[in-house]
Parts: structure tokens; C-alpha cells; sequence
């Protein structure tokens, strides 16, 4: 279900740690058009854009034209702040929230926190091992215009090789030490195994092919950050945008509880049969 709604059905801090790859906001997908805006560059539905596919993808600047496009940002603000909202309340003190984030938006999702309560304590990286570029050469469009300048040889437009991604991590607020929190709920902390010092950069290569969901992150990624967060196995680790269930997979292999929320019925129904198939050691 949405878990703007299903988020209600949970009681006052009973979860321990909030894990989540939230959706990004940048229109990857139709569950991740979170604004009212149909004149953006991508997935709009002007008559230009509905005519001319090329115009459709990449018509404008992103953001760039007028106060609508501006409004998007600000609108995915919002959608945050209502799970936010829900999020602190379910938590407990020293709760780590750790949420996958755009580039992008991260400031949007970090400020939406931070106005529902939580404090922000860093971002951590996923560094990856490879990533899908989106830039192209400048010549090989100025040549189709019949301009041909070599000090254009060698640069480019779009984005530098996206190799990381941010992951944010916030805490929800307590009131004596942490170190009353760890005691209290063995949380607030972070392990690192035989006494070393987690760095805040989580390199995992990325999977080959995403077999469960277009936006899957590897399950060794989602174990590292549960090992390095929760050291009891009477956590309950929420997720509330599911996907295809891999925080929920790496919980049952980790020997920790869940609860998840998902709109889409085709990745409830993968998260399931992903579920069952776990072969506990
Ligand atoms: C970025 S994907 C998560 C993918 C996941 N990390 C995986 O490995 O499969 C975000 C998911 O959130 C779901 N979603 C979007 N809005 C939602 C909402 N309001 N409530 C519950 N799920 C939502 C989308 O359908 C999408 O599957």
C-alpha cells in the first residue's frame, strides 16, 4: 500500500532503524513523478512534447524554464515531509534513518527531515564500480550543425561519470546520551567488525543486471549498511518504499525483523516469492 497511509498503522517508536531507497523524485519512472508539473522536460505532456519524442526526453533544461518547473523540487519537498513526519513518530531515540537519495534532491530529502525533526549526521556514500554515463560529445552534435572547432576535442555536456550515490544518514533526536540509547535499544551506535572504524564510503560493484526491479540495489550493499547499523537481532528494520524487496531479503538472511510498504502489486508479489526463496543457513 501507499505509505503515507500505511505508515498510520504503525505504533509510536516501536521501529529501531528506518532503510530505505526512496524514490528519487527525478521522473525515472511513472512511481517517481512526485509533482502536479506536465510541462517538464520528461514525461510532460504538452503538444510539442507529445509530438516531437526528442523534444519529450530532453525539450528544455531540466528545471530550467519557468516557475512550474522550479515548483518540482520544492513539490517533492513536500511529498517527503509527509513520511517524514510518520517516520519520526515511529522511531525511537538515537533511530538511524538511512535513505538512498538523488543527487539531485538529496538537499530536498535532508531539509524535509530536518523540518520534521530528525537530525542529519552525514552522508554516505555507495560508491560503485561502474555506472551508466549520460553525457555525450559536443562535437558530434556540432557536426551534424556543420561546425567543426577542435578545441571542442575532448569535452563534453551532461553529467560526470555518476559514480557514486549519496546515502543519507539521520537520527532521530534523544534526550540524555547516546550511550543510554545503545543501552536501552542497542541503537545510536554502528559496528565495526574487529574493532575497525566503518569508513562512510560503502564500496559494492553494482549488479550486472537488475533481475527483480529497474532501481534494485545490491543486497550486499543493503547487509553492509544492516551490519554496520543494527547489532541485535530483535531489530525491526522498516522500509517503506519496498521496491522488489531487497531490504526485506537482506533482513531475513541477517537474522532481523521487517516491515515494508510497496505500491506496485507486481513488486509486492516478486518481494514475496524473493522472501520465500531464502535459503536459511
Ligand atoms: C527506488 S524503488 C526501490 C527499489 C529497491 N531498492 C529494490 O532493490 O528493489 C522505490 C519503490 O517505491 C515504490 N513507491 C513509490 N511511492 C510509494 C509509496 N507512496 N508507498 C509505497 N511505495 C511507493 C515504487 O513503486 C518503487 O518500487
Amino acid at each position: 500500500m501507499d505509505c503515507t497511509k500505511g505508515l498510520k498503522l504503525i505504533n509510536n517508536q516501536s521501529v529501531d532503524i528506518v532503510l530505505s531507497d526512496i524514490p528519487y523524485g527525478i521522473n525515472f519512472d511513472d512511481w517517481d513523478v512526485l509533482h502536479t508539473n506536465t510541462n517538464s522536460a520528461l514525461m510532460g505532456t504538452t503538444e510539442h512534447q507529445l509530438k516531437d519524442t526528442t523534444f519529450k526526453k530532453r525539450g528544455k533544461p531540466i528545471n530550467g524554464w519557468n516557475k512550474t518547473d522550479k515548483k518540482i523540487s520544492i513539490e517533492y519537498y513536500e511529498w517527503c515531509k509527509q513520511w517524514c513526519k510518520e517516520l519520526f513518530r515511529v522511531t525511537k531515540e538515537a533511530s538511524p534513518i538511512l535513505l538512498f537519495s538523488s543527487r539531485r534532491y538529496l538537499h530536498r530529502v535532508c531539509c524535509a527531515l530536518e523540518d520534521e525533526g530528525f537530525l542529519i549526521r552525514d552522508i554516505l556514500i555507495w560508491q560503485k564500480d561502474r555506472c551508466n554515463a549520460k553525457a555525450q560529445r559536443i562535437n558530434n552534435v556540432l557536426h551534424k550543425r556543420g561546425i567543426y572547432d577542435d578545441s571542442f576535442n575532448d569535452y563534453r555536456i551532461g553529467n560526470l561519470a555518476p559514480m557514486y550515490e549519496p546515502i543519507i544518514w539521520a537520527m532521530k533526536p534523544y534526550s540524555h546520551t547516546l550511550t543510554d540509547c545503545v543501552l536501552e535499544n542497542k541503537i545510536g551506535g554502528f559496528y565495526g567488525e574487529n574493532d575497525t572504524l566503518p569508513s562512510n564510503i560503502f564500496y559494492c560493484p553494482i549488479n550486472i543486471k537488475n533481475k527483480y526491479h529497474p532501481t534494485e540495489k545490491p543486497l550486499q550493499l543493503i547487509k553492509d549498511l544492516i551490519k554496520t547499523f543494527s547489532i541485535d537481532n530483535k531489530h525491526i528494520i522498516l522500509d517503506p518504499f519496498m521496491g522488489s524487496g531487497t531490504t526485506a531479503v537482506a533482513c531475513k538472511e541477517l537474522d532481523r525483523n521487517y516491515i515494508g510498504f510497496e505500491l506496485i502489486e507486481k513488486y509486492c508479489q516478486i518481494t514475496i516469492e524473493r522472501i520465500n526463496n531464502i535459503k536459511i543457513q
